[in-house]
C-alpha cells in the first residue's frame, strides 16, 4: 500500500473535504494514512486562501516537501482546495515539482489523477466546478468521536467586497435534504450525538426533498432534531442576510439547537458593511438578535470582524466597539484586513495604515476577551450539559467535554460515560476552558 499525508489548512469545510478525500483513497484499497511526511508517497496540501498569509503559507510548505521529492523524486505532490481553484496552473509554474492541482469541487477525481501522474508523471490539473459530485462519497466516511461536521451546501453567491470565497467555492448549492438525513442517521448509529450543519451561508440552505418540493433550513434543522440519537445540533457559518423568521421560531420549538450562535457581522459601521456588499445595516442586525433573544432569552451570539476595511475611519472603528458592547459578543474571531486578488474592494484604496489596523486589531480582540471572560463568569455554580468527547489530555484522570456555549468543561469521571451527555456543576472558570464536578444522574 502507499502512504499518503494530507495537511489541511483553513475552515470546518476544508477539514471536511479533506475526511471525504481520505474516505476517497482509503476506498481505493492502494492507500493508507500515514502521520509522516518524510514516509509519504503522496503527499496532499489542502490549501486557504481567504487572507494573503494563507496564501502564502502554500508555497512556504510546498518549498518544503520540494526537499522530500528530491531525495524520492517518485513522490507525488497535490495542492487543492482554495488556492489551488483560485491560482490553478500558475502554482505549477512557482513550484514545477508539483503533479496534481485540484479543486474544491474536484476531489473525488483524487485516485484517477494520481493514476494518471504515476504513468505519466505529468501534470494532472482539474479545477472545474462539477456540482455537488463528490458528496456521493460523504457517505461513506466512518466518523471518530461523537461530534461530527456535515457540509450541507456548497459555495457562497453573495459576493461581499472583500471576500474570495465566491470564487474558489463557486455558487451556492445545497445537497439534497434526503441524503443529508440519510448521511446523518447512519452517523447517529456510529454513535455520533452532535452534529454541525456546515456551509459558508447555511440559512440559505435550500435542498430539494425525495417529492421535488424544497426544504428550507428552517425545515432541516427540525427534521435533524427527530433522527434518534441525535441530541444536539449546531451550524456554521449563518449571515445576517436572510436570517429569515422561521429559523427564529426553529430556537422556540427544538431545544437540540443549541443557545449559541455565531453570526458574523464583519463591522458595526453602516457605512462600512455597505461598502463590503454585506446587505443589511446594523440595526437589521439588532433585530435580529432582538427576536432570537425572545425566542431564546439565554442565547450567546458570536461573530467575525474584519478590522481596517478600506475607507474605515476612526469613528467607524469606535462605532464597531459600540456594536460589540451593545450585543455583548461572546468568543469571536476578527481580522486585519486583506486584499484579495480579484476581488471589488481589491480596486478600492487600502487606506488604513498597517499599525492603525494592528492597533484596531489589539483593542478589539481585547474587548471581546473581557466580554468573553464575563460570559464565561455567568457560568460559576451553574449546571451544564456536556458531550463527554474523551480522556483530557493534560490528567489522564479527568474527561473532557463541551457545552452548549462551546466551551471546554474538565471534570473527574469515568471513561464509561464517553460519548454521552452529563450533568457538570462548574466550579472553576477561566476565560475559554471550565473545571467542573460531575453530578450523579
Ligand atoms: N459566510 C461567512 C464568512 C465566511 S469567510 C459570512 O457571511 O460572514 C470567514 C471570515 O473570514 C469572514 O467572516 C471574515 O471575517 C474573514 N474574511 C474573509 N475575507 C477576508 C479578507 N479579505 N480579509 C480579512 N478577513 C476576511
Ligand atoms: Fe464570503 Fe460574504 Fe459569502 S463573506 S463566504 S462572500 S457571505
Amino acid at each position: 500500500m502507499k502512504k499518503i499525508y494530507i495537511k489541511t489548512w483553513g475552515c470546518q469545510m476544508n477539514e471536511y473535504d479533506s475526511s471525504m478525500i481520505t474516505t476517497i483513497l482509503q476506498k481505493t484499497k492502494k492507500y493508507s494514512l500515514t502521520e509522516s511526511a518524510e514516509k509519504s508517497d503522496i503527499l496532499i496540501l489542502n490549501t486557504c486562501s481567504i487572507r494573503e498569509k494563507a496564501q502564502e503559507k502554500v508555497f512556504h510548505q510546498l518549498g518544503r516537501w520540494k526537499k522530500i521529492k528530491n531525495n524520492n523524486p517518485s513522490v507525488i505532490i497535490a495542492v487543492g482546495g482554495c488556492v489551488a481553484t483560485q491560482e490553478g496552473k500558475e502554482i505549477f509554474k512557482r513550484a514545477n515539482y508539483v503533479d496534481i492541482i485540484f479543486g474544491t469541487q474536484t476531489l473525488h477525481k483524487l485516485p484517477q489523477m494520481i493514476s494518471e501522474v504515476e504513468t505519466s508523471r505529468k501534470l494532472s490539473i482539474d479545477i472545474s466546478f462539477p456540482k455537488l459530485e463528490k458528496f456521493k462519497y460523504s457517505l461513506e466516511s466512518k466518523k471518530k468521536g461523537y461530534t461530527a461536521n456535515i457540509s450541507i451546501m456548497e459555495g457562497c453567491n453573495k459576493y461581499c467586497s472583500f471576500c474570495i470565497v465566491p470564487y474558489t467555492r463557486g455558487r451556492e448549492i445545497s445537497r439534497p435534504c434526503d441524503d443529508i438525513l440519510f448521511e446523518i442517521s447512519i452517523l447517529a448509529k456510529q454513535g455520533v450525538r452532535e452534529i454541525n450543519l456546515l456551509g459558508q451561508n447555511v440559512n440559505a440552505y435550500k435542498g430539494s426533498t425525495f417529492n421535488r418540493k424544497i426544504c428550507y433550513f428552517s425545515e432541516l434543522i427540525r427534521l435533524v432534531a427527530e433522527i434518534d440519537g441525535i441530541d444536539r445540533i449546531r451550524f456554521t457559518t449563518s449571515n445576517p442576510r436572510e436570517f429569515t423568521d422561521d429559523i427564529i421560531d426553529v430556537y422556540k420549538d427544538t431545544p437540540k439547537l443549541v443557545s449559541f450562535l455565531h453570526l458574523p457581522v464583519q463591522s458595526g459601521s453602516n457605512k462600512i458593511l455597505n461598502l463590503m456588499k454585506r446587505s443589511y445595516t446594523i440595526e437589521d442586525y439588532k433585530s435580529i438578535v432582538n427576536k432570537l433573544i425572545i425566542a431564546r432569552p439565554n442565547i450567546q451570539i458570536s461573530s467575525d470582524f474584519i478590522v481596517g476595511f478600506p475607507g474605515e475611519s476612526e469613528i467607524d472603528f469606535q462605532q464597531t466597539m459600540l456594536f460589540i458592547k451593545n450585543i455583548n459578543f461572546d468568543m469571536s474571531f476578527s481580522f486585519i484586513y486583506s486584499k484579495r486578488p480579484g476581488t471589488p474592494a481589491s480596486k478600492m484604496k487600502d487606506d488604513v495604515d498597517l499599525e492603525e489596523k494592528k492597533k484596531r486589531l489589539y483593542i478589539l480582540q481585547d474587548r471581546i476577551n473581557i466580554q468573553t471572560m464575563l460570559w464565561s463568569r455567568k457560568m460559576f455554580g451553574t449546571i451544564q450539559s456536556i458531550l463527554v468527547e474523551g480522556v483530557s489530555d493534560k490528567n489522564i484522570m479527568e474527561l473532557y467535554g463541551r457545552t452548549e456555549n462551546n466551551r471546554i468543561v474538565t471534570f473527574k469521571g469515568s471513561p464509561n460515560t464517553i460519548g454521552q451527555f452529563v450533568n457538570v456543576k462548574i466550579k472553576k472558570v477561566h476565560t475559554h476552558s471550565l473545571k467542573g464536578e460531575l453530578l450523579q444522574k
